[in-house]
């Protein structure tokens, strides 16, 4: 159980494609797992994925349970994600704020698919499968684009809608960041 240093912006691994988990139910994947977990939590973040601590794997963390961050958010449960793949269910994005703790201190508007449907494995190796919609489909499409190489900026379609959360959001606790 560790709290583990979170890569920021700039750092090369964050922009690598990372690779695919080959063996499931190991102590080195649940080990990571639990990093994950515990670096999230800490960061009271709503999701981690595997290279946001320098672990090039197809990994990812997330969940939401009434994240004074994001008071309007729908409860997200909290899930472990392994190999997973995104198929979008609607044309349709929908822009909304996002934040990264590999960006820390900034917000920015960003489209998202509505819908989609996720799959993938839980560190046993089950098999994942979910349809989900608004903020649950928002927050694994940006975990997702860390295993691609891709943090939020680089979604954003018009950058004058970056800023600082101190900023945008003067009335938010602004500790931490996600
Ligand atoms: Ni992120």
């Amino acid at each position: 159980m560790a709290v583990r240093e979170i890569l920021r912006m700039g750092h090369p691994v964050l922009l690598r494609h990372a690779d695919p988990v080959t063996r499931f139910d190991t102590p080195e994947l649940y080990a990571l797992l639990e990093d994950l977990h515990d670096t999230m939590a800490a960061a009271n973040g709503a999701g981690l994925a595997a290279p946001q601590i320098g672990v090039s794997l197809q990994v990812v963390v997330f969940g939401v349970r009434s994240n004074p961050r994001y008071p309007e958010a729908a409860q997200v449960p909290y899930t472990v994600l392994v190999n997973p793949v995104i198929t979008p269910l609607d044309e349709a994005l929908e822009d909304g704020w996002e934040g990264c703790l590999s960006v820390p201190g900034l917000r920015g508007i960003v489209p998202r698919h509505s819908r989609v449907r996720y799959q993938g494995f839980d560190a046993a190796g089950r098999s994942i499968d979910r349809t989900v919609e608004g903020f649950h489909a928002r927050v694994v499409q940006h975990e997702c684009d860390h295993l691609i190489g891709k943090l939020y900026p680089m979604r954003m379609r018009d950058l004058t809608q970056l800023g600082y959360t101190s900023v945008l959001f003067p009335g938010l606790d602004d500790s931490d960041d996600d």
